[in-house]
């Protein structure tokens, strides 16, 4: 397969937090990788602003060694690290005073695109975007990154996006959230819309429901501050598995475009009815063994927050009207896994009498690891004995299918990167669009609070809460997806 690397003009990028943890791990080995495959041009910068008393040399010995541990093992030729390096420059700089705004003011070049990557926590949005503007340094070339989390609720999202349009329009300002960067994600679009054969399929005639799964082997790390303020629901639900099941239930857009794409979007999560407490399960981990459990973890011996959640949806449109979705997420299950299952409906005879077996059609969207789809359909089962049926899977492994480029694809932040400095906003969140995903989160929480709830214990490395099964089979049905 050819590999096509749309080449973009040479650009300014300057990381604030450039010495913390998302610069050293994701953003430092994005620009890299994407740099040994030609896309970042000679003559681009890449400025680190941060309070660390560094110097550029000492800046550059940073990246130097992010790139040795996390830019994961990218054969390039000798002599491409350095010259890397070259591109890579140092502001030490207050974000809420005054220190080294001049410095950075210098070394911007005009003529260019400018990005600004915000990766600090939400609390120095507005100094920073303040600053930018007043030192001059926003035109019609300038544009904003921010991280997740933004906002922990309705309101605070609402404001930090009243901070950013104080100095910056809406097309300047590109929300990541990197569930959108990943390749296999940006498929379930390209499976949707550039098939004939799932479209028609597409709705709740013919679907039974949707099954969403991220499952994470890992626990909370030393972020246990932040997780234990914001839990599963905050985490991971309200933007990374809300993304998923809006590219998933979303009407057609008109054109793979900023506003397209994200107008379809928005309509499906204003679609979604509030979600009903016993459709709910929050669950968290106990230890086993020497693992600690999640308190352990977090050093909070009564913390009531949930490292695992699932809840069953409903969308109130012609399209779904009907089809739950269900979605579950949570740290130290058994597997890593997420896959998006898509059940249909039962063929409403059957020819062969009610005991031939065979079981309902089944597409199985992997999303990581072992990224693939496999369509489960029915066949004879084979040999004498009368007509008995068999389901199986029609299996694709996209590293099988597209040789070194499917095994190898862009990490998601490579891709959102240089879509910043292309200008083009389609995988990046709209202000309403989060706002409307803490508009159906916030009553969640606040239900648990009111009714005083506290999680059910789910062992570490298990499935997750046997209540999350029971949410299930009371419905009749199954989940799907962690395979340890
Ligand atoms: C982050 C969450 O946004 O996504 C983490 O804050 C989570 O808690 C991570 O572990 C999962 O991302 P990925 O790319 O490893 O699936």
């Amino acid at each position: 397969m050819v590999s096509r690397v749309i080449p973009v003009d040479p650009f300014d990028l300057v990381v604030f937090g450039g010495t913390g943890d998302l610069a050293r791990r994701k953003i430092i080995p994005a620009l890299f990788r994407r740099y040994c495959s030609g896309q970042v041009p000679e003559g681009s910068r890449i400025i680190g602003a941060a309070r660390s008393e560094l110097d550029r040399d000492g800046f550059c010995d940073m990246v130097a060694g992010a790139i040795r541990e996390f830019s994961g093992g990218r054969a390039c030729e000798d002599g491409t690290l350095e010259r890397f390096l070259q591109m890579v420059d140092y502001v030490k700089l207050d974000a809420s005073g005054e220190d080294g705004w001049s410095e950075l003011t210098h070394l911007i070049k005009e003529d260019r695109t400018r990005a600004f990557y915000l990766s600090v926590g939400p609390a120095l949005f507005g100094d920073i975007a303040g600053r930018i503007r007043t030192h001059g340094l926003v035109n019609d070339q300038t544009r904003i990154v921010v991280e997740k989390p933004f906002g922990h609720d309705l309101e605070s999202a609402q404001a930090l996006n009243a901070t950013l349009a104080q100095h910056f329009h809406e097309r300047q300002i590109y929300r990541i959230d990197h569930y959108l960067g990943k390749e296999t994600v940006q498929n379930l679009m390209a499976v949707r819309f550039g098939n004939m054969l799932f479209e028609p399929l597409w709705n709740a005639q013919y679907v039974d429901h949707i099954q969403i799964t991220v499952a994470e082997t890992v626990s909370i790390g030393s972020r246990g501050e932040y997780y234990d303020r914001a839990g599963a629901m905050r985490d991971m639900m309200q933007n990374h598995l809300m993304q998923l099941l809006c590219l998933i239930a979303m009407e057609p857009p008109a054109r793979f475009e900023p506003d397209s794409v994200r107008d379809e979007k928005l309509k499906v999560i204003r679609a979604l009815d509030p979600v009903e407490p016993h459709h709910i399960v929050r669950g968290q981990f106990d230890g086993t063994g020497d693992e600690p459990g999640y308190r352990e973890e977090v050093g909070h011996p009564r913390s009531t927050t949930e490292s695992y959640v699932a809840l069953k949806a409903h969308i109130s449109n012609w399209r779904w009207s009907g089809t739950p979705f269900y979605l579950r997420t949570g740290k130290k299950l058994v597997a890593r896994s997420s896959v998006i299952n898509v059940v249909f409906k039962d063929a409403p005879h059957s020819i062969f009498g009610t005991d031939a077996g065979g079981a309902a059609n089944i597409l199985s969207i992997r999303l990581q690891p072992n990224e693939g789809i496999t369509m489960h359909v029915t066949i004879k089962e084979p040999g004498p004995g009368g007509m008995r049926l068999v389901d199986v899977p029609l299996d694709m492994s996209f590293a099988e299918a597209l040789g070194p480029e499917g095994e190898d694809p862009p990490d998601a932040y490579e891709r959102l990167i240089m879509d910043v400095i292309r200008g083009n906003q389609t995988l990046f969140m709209r202000g309403d669009e989060v706002e409307a995903a803490w508009a159906w989160t916030d009553p969640i929480i606040a239900g648990w609070k009111a009714r005083g709830e506290v999680p059910k214990p789910y062992d570490a490395y298990s499935k997750g809460p046997l209540d999350a099964d029971q949410l299930m089979r009371r419905d009749g049905r199954e989940w799907r997806g962690i395979k340890p």
